[in-house]
């Protein structure tokens, strides 16, 4: 008989749990804290995704993400800074004003009324 191994190549990850769903604003931008790390986390209520993402504006280096515009361009959801409107994609976090610095985004989920983020790898790995 033949036996297969499977093999897991994916390093396992770490989902923070964050607030209760109804901690976050409706169509913005919540700002919280994972190990000294500010995150910003966007609720779309018309399609009801989420999204995270670094609350440092790399333009100039300001922690102000949360506090900004969030909508979509050809149906990609976006957030545009409130300082300078610099815009970025949250799916791969590329600037989408042309300029070369991006920003990190984080997957999330909502499980059993809690919102998640997936903050990278787990500890010990
Ligand atoms: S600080 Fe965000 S665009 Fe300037």
């Amino acid at each position: 008989m033949e036996s297969h191994v499977i093999t897991n190549t994916q390093p396992a990850t770490h989902w923070f749990k964050a607030a209760p769903v109804e901690a976050f604003s409706v169509n913005g931008g919540a700002c919280v804290q994972y190990k000294g790390m500010q995150i910003a986390v966007y609720h779309f209520k018309a399609t009801n995704e989420w999204y995270a993402s670094q609350n440092m504006c790399p333009h100039k280096m300001q922690m102000v993400l949360s506090r900004g515009l969030i909508g979509d361009t050809c149906g990609e959801p976006k957030v545009a800074c409130p300082l300078h409107k610099r815009s970025f994609s949250l799916v791969t976090g590329q600037n989408l004003n042309g300029e070369e610095y991006a920003i990190q985004v984080y997957p999330v989920k909502v499980e059993e009324g809690f919102v998640y983020i997936n903050v990278g790898p787990a500890e010990g790995h």
